[in-house]
């Protein structure tokens, strides 16, 4: 879920994954989302793009049942979605207005808890959840503001939704990403000054890739990482773990 183009974090990740051999299915914002990113999804599914607006009432139980009729169980499932006002993207967070606090934290964090709650009818089998976070959740990035709380919120839903979920052999996990040129990163101010000084703050001295991001997502999905669950996995080339530079 959140495919929007090539530069999207969920193409880096849907490319790792088809090279491990994972059968996919993709879901789209809106039919003019669905439109514009048919002809990429194509490279990784022969299945239709099921179009799921997460703000919409009903609409994620809607979409999983039709994918449960239509395709049948699923193994693994990629929350890759965030929106906030890119005006409240800049500037001072205790400017946030209360209709843009409500609409960031309902699409990028209440959505993944919608989302668990209709899993068991459509992971039978037990799989794997896994969402993007950015550490603007746990220490002050500027202008991130309103987006860095939701992601704060986030990453508590995963404790608590890896808790309700493990009786179903469900696990949840978040991916911390380093940041990425992407269309919602474009909407945060000054979002290149961010890329420059994570990258000189990175041990690795470089900024992440898309295939760092969907390498470590393809681990953290797989069985390979099956006692893992409620945990969130910094890749970010090391930055998160420097103080201060020098
Ligand atoms: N780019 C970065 O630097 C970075 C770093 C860390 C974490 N992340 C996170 O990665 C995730 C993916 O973002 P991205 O950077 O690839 O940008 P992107 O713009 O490519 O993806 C965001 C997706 O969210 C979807 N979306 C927004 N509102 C929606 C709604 N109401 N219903 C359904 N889908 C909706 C969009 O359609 C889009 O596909 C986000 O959670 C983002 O916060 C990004």
């Amino acid at each position: 879920m959140g495919m929007a183009n090539k530069f999207s974090i969920a193409y880096g990740i849907a490319g790792s994954l088809k090279n491990q051999g994972a059968a996919l299915i993709f879901t789209a914002q809106s039919e003019r989302f669905k439109e514009k990113i048919s002809d990429t999804i194509a490279e990784f599914s022969k299945h239709d793009v099921f179009v799921c607006d997460v703000t919409n009432e009903g609409e994620i139980e809607r979409v999983f049942k039709e994918i449960n009729d239509r395709v049948g169980n699923i193994d693994f499932l990629v929350h890759s979605i965030a929106f906030s006002d890119k005006n409240e993207l800049r500037g001072q967070y205790s400017q946030t207005t209360r209709e843009n606090f409500l609409n960031t934290l309902n699409i990028s964090c209440y959505s993944l808890t919608e989302i668990c709650r209709f899993l068991p009818i459509i992971m039978k089998d037990g799989g794997s959840v896994l969402t993007l976070t950015y550490y603007g959740s746990e220490k002050v990035v500027p202008n991130y503001n309103v987006m860095a709380v939701a992601k704060s919120a986030l990453e508590t839903s995963v404790k608590y939704l890896a808790n309700d979920l493990g009786e179903y052999g469900i696990r949840v996990n978040a991916i911390s990403a380093g940041p990425i040129k992407t269309l919602a990163a474009s909407g945060i101010h000054e979002f290149s000054k961010i890329l420059e000084l994570e990258r000189d703050r990175a041990p690795l001295k470089r900024n992440v890739t898309q295939k760092d991001i969907g390498d470590a997502c393809s681990f953290l999905i797989s069985d390979m990482a099956s006692g893992i669950t409620g945990q969130i996995l910094h890749v970010d080339c090391g930055s998160s773990i420097v103080g201060m530079t020098i």
